[in-house]
């Protein structure tokens, strides 16, 4: 069997890790000849502009997928005429734009921030009216890890907003004062076999991720029933195959929800040694056709993610509760370079850790 993935990152490492474990070729696909997943994929370095070289990549494999919410539709388009194609092209169509994200929930009925299409400077004072202060202003596309995003706390702000941002589509949302994030991972077959990760807690600093925490306390019951019925409309909605991952705000009770990503996710990797099935191999699994493994948790897990530059590390190495992952990639301010899963981890364990990373 043999997988194309769109994107070489760690997404993409981890996937081809998953997939020698199951006997899977991976080829990943990626504009930078440095990508995280050549270790353990071949990789074909391309732009997604290049048609043939698309299709090239394509050539001989048994199934597509991707790693990344921005492979750009046309590259996808050029592959599906002769290649399955998994998770479908209509989720990373509404993945990529928070309007259509949003619109979809909406459709759902899965409740969602307020939110308005901004196209002009009127329009954003209109909404602010309506939608109330606080608010996000967020690109609508290619925004990741808080990028493309401006909290609006009063009227005086709008100006320079709107003067930063008014360069692309935007959309503008209520600001939720949520009690706690919460992501869940749902996997679907092309059968429409489903199975939940549980529910995780998520706490972001700076607009990216710091840390899971899996599975997340207190979420058995209402929560995780509004979570798995979300995922549930959205995958039958889609006819979804593969990994689908859901942002949600918890609320007095309720989940809204933030945003989806079409596929295996940052809040998910704890599962390579919590769960008894990973997220990379079930995607793996859903999107070649084979049955899905056991989601059951095997140890409750905390995952930090390493941000900006490697710490010194040597004092947590050896310790049989911690599972260290590095990608491999430069050191640069906000980029994901690795990160830390401990099964099982004591209070003591985790503050720890909260310490080497400061
Ligand atoms: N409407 C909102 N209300 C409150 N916090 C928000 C809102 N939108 C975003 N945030 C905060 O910013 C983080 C990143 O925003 P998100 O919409 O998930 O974009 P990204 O694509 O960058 O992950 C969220 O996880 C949350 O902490
Ligand atoms: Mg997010």
């Amino acid at each position: 069997m043999r997988v194309g993935i769109f994107g070489g990152g760690q997404l993409g490492m981890m996937l081809g890790e998953a997939a020698k474990k199951l006997g899977i070729a991976c080829r990943c696909f990626d504009s930078s000849s440095d990508a995280p997943a050549k270790k353990v994929c071949e990789l074909i370095v391309g732009s997604y502009d290049d048609e043939e070289a698309v299709r090239d990549f394509a050539e001989g494999m048994n199934v597509i997928t991707y790693e990344f919410e921005n492979v750009p539709t046309k590259a996808i388009e050029a592959v599906m005429k002769d290649h399955k194609v998994h998770p479908p092209l209509k989720a990373l169509q509404t993945a990529q734009d928070r309007l259509h994200e949003k619109t979809l929930f909406q459709k759902l009925s899965i409740p969602t921030p307020l939110f308005a299409d901004i196209s002009s400077k009127e329009d954003l004072e209109n909404a602010v009216k309506k939608i109330g202060l606080p608010c996000v202003l967020k690109t609508r596309r290619m925004g990741y890890d808080g990028k493309g995003q401006i909290v609006l706390k009063s009227n005086d702000e709008i100006e320079k907003a709107w003067g930063a941002m008014n360069n692309q589509a935007l959309i503008l949302e209520q600001f939720i004062p949520f009690d706690r994030e919460l992501s869940i991972l749902a996997v679907r077959t092309e059968g429409g076999t489903v199975s939940f990760y549980p529910l995780i807690e998520n706490i972001h600093r700076n607009g990216i991720l710091h840390k899971s925490t899996a599975p997340a306390l207190n979420t058995k019951g209402p929560l995780t029933d509004q979570a798995q019925q979300a995922a549930m409309k959205i995958m039958s909605e889609l006819l979804y195959v593969g990994v689908l991952t859901i942002e949600f705000f918890e609320k007095d009770g309720i989940l809204i929800a933030n945003e989806m990503a079409p596929r295996v996710h940052n809040s998910g990797h704890w599962s390579i040694e919590g769960a008894v099935t990973s997220q990379f191999e079930n995607h793996l699994r859903a999107v070649t056709g084979m049955e899905l493994g056991s989601i059951e948790i095997t140890q409750p897990s905390v995952m930090f993610n390493i941000i900006g530059s490697v710490p010194d590390l040597s004092s947590i190495e050896n310790n049989p509760h911690i599972f260290i992952h590095l990608y491999g990639k430069e050191s640069r301010a906000g980029r994901k370079l690795g990160h830390v899963t401990m099964v099982s981890p004591s209070e003591e364990l985790i503050a720890r850790m909260e310490r080497i990373l400061e």
